[in-house]
């Protein structure tokens, strides 16, 4: 599974800080058997967030991930930009990683995340710090794989396969 890390948050693409999340999620994800090709962190811009991740589907990556800018703050603007590249909305994934989330913290019912389908490519937002990534990532995992194949599926399911 081909994939990308995006970081979406503007005081680390200024240099402020140490991208802490991206590396955490990076982990998890190989972990759970993806390739992670890319990594990079984006400023919470819209409109640059959306263009990378059109880039991303273009490449064909099977996998899109990306923390951060899921919240209420003004600058969160992480969802609107996935929605806007999503062709195919998959709300099962996010609800399934708020709904985990909210055993840690009630705090997880703020994250807008999302998921869903554009091109070939699953996009999922997870929430910008490393713990949450720890404690929703272990929902995401059993998933992504099935996700993808499905995805990638020219003819429809063969009889016995899922
Ligand atoms: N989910 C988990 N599992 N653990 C957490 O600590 N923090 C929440 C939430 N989801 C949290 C979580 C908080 S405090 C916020 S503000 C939202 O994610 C949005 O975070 P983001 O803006 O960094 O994406």
């Amino acid at each position: 599974m081909r994939t990308a890390i995006l970081t979406i948050s503007s005081s680390l693409a200024r240099g402020e800080g140490e991208d802490l999340s991206g590396p955490a999620l990076a982990d998890a994800a190989t972990a759970a058997g993806c390739e992670v090709e890319l990594r990079e962190v984006l400023a919470d811009d819209q409109a640059a967030i959306e263009a990378r991740l059109r880039e991303l589907v273009a490449d064909g990556f099977d996998v899109v991930l990306t923390s951060g800018g899921t919240g209420l703050t003004p600058d969160d603007v992480t969802p609107e930009a996935s929605e806007a590249v999503i062709e195919r909305a998959v709300p099962g994934i996010a609800e399934a990683l708020r709904a985990a989330s909210m055993q840690f913290t009630p705090a997880a019912a703020i994250s807008r995340a999302t998921s869903g389908v554009a091109g070939g490519t699953l996009i999922v937002n997870m929430p910008g710090n490393p713990k949450a990534i720890g404690e929703a990532f272990p929902v995401l995992a059993p998933i992504l794989g099935h996700a993808v194949r499905h995805i990638g599926r020219q003819g429809g399911r063969t009889d016995g396969e899922h």
